[in-house]
């Protein structure tokens, strides 16, 4: 995969995704980036929970639009963030410098921006006071992750492009990298999603999804699970 073109196209609320046409899979929603990452992973994700300092792990850090999304959010309210994310087929960096994501935010958007792309592989870098990055080079199907989480964004490709990443082998995975009382989000609403999240122990409620997308997911820990 780590060949295939990527294309840059504009979604409807004027904010840019990648366009893959060898599988014909884009990033992104294509009603809107921007729109869809606020919706599944800002609101019914970060915003649903107040646990501070939160431990956020993303599957698939790809543009970096969830990860600095979720550096804005932390500014705005002054909440501490140790935001890690896996990616096995970085971006180049002039693809990277093609995005438009830092139009219309904070002063110092575009460092900020620049700084969570720059950020060395596998490593804790500090990109402000109250966020912590760390970016993991590697493959989710073979990786474990370094800490617990409590908070998990779950942004891979479709389960009919990569299949083998929506399984009850992965969620299980993921279920037992996660603190008490956490959740996991994703846009896909898929009957065989649901089911292999149910299978690996979370409960799965159906939420309405961004504009464009009737559902979305948010599954839960139970909370009596680490006894
Ligand atoms: C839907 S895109 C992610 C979008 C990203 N969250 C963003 O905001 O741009 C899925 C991402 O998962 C990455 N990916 C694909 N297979 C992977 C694997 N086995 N392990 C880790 N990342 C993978 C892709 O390279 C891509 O960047």
């Amino acid at each position: 995969m780590k060949k295939l073109k990527r294309e840059l196209k504009i979604t409807e609320d004027g904010s840019y995704t990648f366009y893959m046409p060898d599988l014909d899979e884009h990033y992104h929603s294509t009603h809107g980036a921007v729109q869809e990452s606020k919706h599944v992973f800002l609101e019914a994700g970060l915003n649903f929970t107040d646990k501070n300092p939160i431990h956020i792990l993303e599957i698939g850090f790809g543009t970096g639009l969830n990860c600095f999304l979720t550096l804005l959010e932390s500014i705005k309210t002054n909440r501490k963030i140790i935001y890690h994310s896996i990616e096995l087929y970085p971006l180049e960096k002039d693809q990277i410098e093609s995005l438009n994501y830092t139009e219309n935010t904070v002063p110092l958007g575009k460092d900020l921006f620049q700084k969570i792309h720059q950020a060395k592989w596998n490593n804790n870098v500090e990109i402000t006071k109250n966020f912590t990055l760390h970016k993991l080079l590697g493959d989710l199907r073979t990786s474990s992750f370094p800490e617990k989480y409590d908070l998990i964004y779950f942004d891979a490709f479709a389960p009919d492009i990569q299949p083998d990443l929506w399984t009850a082998e992965i969620f299980t995975k993921l279920y037992e990298s996660t603190n008490s009382n956490a959740i996991l989000t994703t846009y896909c609403a898929k009957g065989i999603v649901k089911q292999a999240l149910r299978a690996s122990g979370f409960e799965v409620k159906r939420l309405a999804g961004p504009p464009g997308k009737r559902h979305m997911l948010r599954a839960s820990t139970i909370n009596v699970k680490k006894l």
